[in-house]
């Protein structure tokens, strides 16, 4: 199979991917992130994406021969793990057959990200990994120039690599602590910034989604902070029927980013 023995439970490799699995601060110090099961690993491999290692459970050389030649013909290197090694190592239900390690994507400066083409989408304290995955992917998709992070989870948290579907992988991300400090520079750099509310902000049909903009997305249980909210250009609606109070924050972002596509393609 792999290049070497296949590693236990105790050999440094085991113990760094159960940290780079678990510890935001082991993936910061490490630079890296893990791909969580074949699907992503081939993704990352689809994309050209550099990997430093793939990691293979005892039956996995067989099922996913296809992924393990497409990994070695990309020059990477594969490791066994021994049995049970999974079950220990894994972050999910049920363990995942195939792990990558992959050096995370160089972060852009937020001028980089302020000059690219289309909106600007500022997560302020988004928790759920899921949520923010998904936010990372649909950005991907409908052309955003990139997504700001402002606290909330970890934007190479395992879940949300997953929810991405490999998109963290490309999508330019840049991290800042302040959010307010971080939309002054986008507003610097010539964006309009907008917060996103469930009631009372212009409804985005109306809103100039196709100018220069950064969209500001709140958590999920407070919604966008007063004190950013204070210092912004207006708020944005996605009007909504009946009797409900909002929308995940990934779909609401979403549905805007992809209005702005649309917009930039009439
Ligand atoms: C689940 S909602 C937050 C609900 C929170 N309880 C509140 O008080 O705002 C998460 C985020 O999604 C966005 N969002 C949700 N529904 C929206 C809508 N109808 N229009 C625009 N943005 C919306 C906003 O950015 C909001 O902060």
């Amino acid at each position: 199979v792999a290049d070497a023995p296949a590693l236990g439970p105790r050999h440094h490799e085991v113990k760094q991917l159960r940290a780079l699995l678990r510890d935001p601060a082991a993936r910061r110090t490490a630079g890296a992130l893990v791909l969580e099961g074949p699907r992503l690993v081939a993704d990352a491999l689809r994309r050209g994406a550099p990997l430093s290692a793939v990691y293979l459970g005892p039956h996995a050389e067989s099922a996913f021969a296809g992924l393990v030649a497409d990994a070695r013909g990309a020059g990477v290197r594969i490791a066994g793990l021994k049995e049970g090694v999974l079950e220990k190592v894994g972050t999910t239900r049920t363990p995942q057959p195939v792990l990558a390690v992959a050096p995370a994507p160089a972060e852009p400066t937020l001028a980089a990200v302020a000059a690219a083409a289309g909106p600007v989408v500022v997560a302020v304290d988004v928790a759920d990994p899921g949520n923010l995955g998904t936010l990372l992917r649909s950005a991907e998709a409908a052309g955003a120039a990139g997504v700001v992070c402002c606290g909330g989870v970890d934007v190479h948290n395992p879940k949300t690599v997953r929810a991405s579907a490999g998109a963290v992988l490309a999508v330019p991300v840049v991290t800042v602590a302040d959010p307010v400090a971080g939309l002054e520079a986008l507003r610097g750099a010539g964006r309009r910034t907008f917060g996103t509310v469930a009631a009372g902000g212009v409804p985005y049909t109306e809103a100039p989604l196709d100018a220069p903009v950064a969209l500001v997305l709140g958590s999920e249980a407070h919604g966008v902070p007063d004190a950013v909210a204070a210092r912004l250009d207006g708020t944005i609606t996605i009007p909504m029927a009946g009797a409900t109070e909002s929308l995940n924050v990934a779909v609401a972002a979403s549905i805007l980013i992809f209005e702005a596509a649309r917009r930039r393609l009439l």
